[in-house]
């Protein structure tokens, strides 16, 4: 398997692959694990050829200390992804590679799908995602691209940007991994107590609970239910639950038919912050 630190290299080696054969691309931060991995699986399956980017991206990172802090472990990362496709190319950048002297992000029109959940509590992180999605797929060039609906607000920005900048690459979302009992995977799980590990089970179970309810009761009643559980549950603090149109991620009062909608929530627990989401319909 090929690691490859700097753009010209990256280039010259896909110049020597034919693209109608399939390039697929998966990004990543590292830290890998079985989420990660089932993109890179679909990826290989579906393609001739693949990279898979690590690059710890500083601006989608608010918090200087979060993103001091962000794992980082590459040689497992090169292991895992040579356990699962071995003609993978990994892309494993530094910052001034992919920044060279501006680290800055773009201003991006959204549409509005940055102004909710995640990107109401976190300013310019979708910008920073955009800019460095936007680089890595003008680099790359793939025909698929690979994203999680772990981040499904961050799929739908990926999908708009994509529009937006008119990038010939197909974006898919791939389902959600969970842990044994629900939690959905995250290099974040790692930081908690093995006793709450368990617990957070609890998160997937509330948004199973409200997809129940979405058949017979009101969207108020629902995140009144959501906020009671919470607040009876001294492990876990609610910041958000949604209940949003899949597309344009606008949270709603009321449903209407022939609209697919999706409940979101974040939550903390022992100070790390979680995100999950569920199809409704
Ligand atoms: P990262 O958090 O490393 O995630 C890389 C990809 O893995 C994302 O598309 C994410 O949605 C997906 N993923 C993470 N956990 C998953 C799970 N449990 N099930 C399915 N997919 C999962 O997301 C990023 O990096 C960055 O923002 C990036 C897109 C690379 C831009 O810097």
């Amino acid at each position: 398997m090929l690691v490859i630190k700097t753009k010209n290299d990256l280039r010259a080696e896909l110049d020597k692959i034919d693209k109608e054969q399939g390039l697929g691309f998966v990004p990543t931060m590292g830290a890998l694990h079985e989420g990660h991995v089932s993109l890179i699986e679909r990826a290989a399956e579906e393609n001739n050829y693949i990279v898979v980017s690590i690059f710890v991206n500083p601006t989608q990172f608010n918090n200087s200390e979060d993103l001091e802090k962000y794992p980082k472990t590459l040689e497992n990362d090169i292991n895992l992804i040579a356990s699962v496709a071995d003609e993978a190319i990994v892309f494993a950048p530094s910052v001034s590679e992919i920044y060279e002297k501006n680290v800055t992000h773009n201003l991006y029109d959204f549409d509005g799908l940055d102004k909710v959940m995640e990107g109401e509590f976190r300013d310019n992180h979708f910008n920073g995602v955009g800019t460095i999605v936007e680089k890595l797929l003008r680099l790359v060039s793939p025909n698929k691209a690979y994203f999680g609906e772990k981040d499904f607000q961050q799929l739908r920005i990926i999908q708009k940007m994509t529009e937006l900048q008119h990038l010939p690459v197909e974006i898919l979302g791939c389902e959600i991994v969970r842990e044994k009992n629900g939690l959905a995977m995250s290099s974040r799980n790692e930081r908690l107590s093995d006793t709450i590990r368990l617990k957070a089970a609890f998160i997937y179970e509330t948004l199973k609970t409200a997809k129940q309810k979405f058949g017979t009761e009101n969207v108020i009643s629902i995140k009144d239910w959501v906020h009671k559980a919470f607040e009876q549950n001294a492990d876990f603090q609610l910041e958000y639950f949604e209940i949003t149109d899949s597309e344009t991620l606008t949270p709603i009062k009321q449903k209407s038919n022939n609209i697919k909608y999706r409940a979101f929530i974040a939550a903390y627990a022992e100070n790390v912050r979680l995100i999950d989401n569920l199809a409704l319909n």
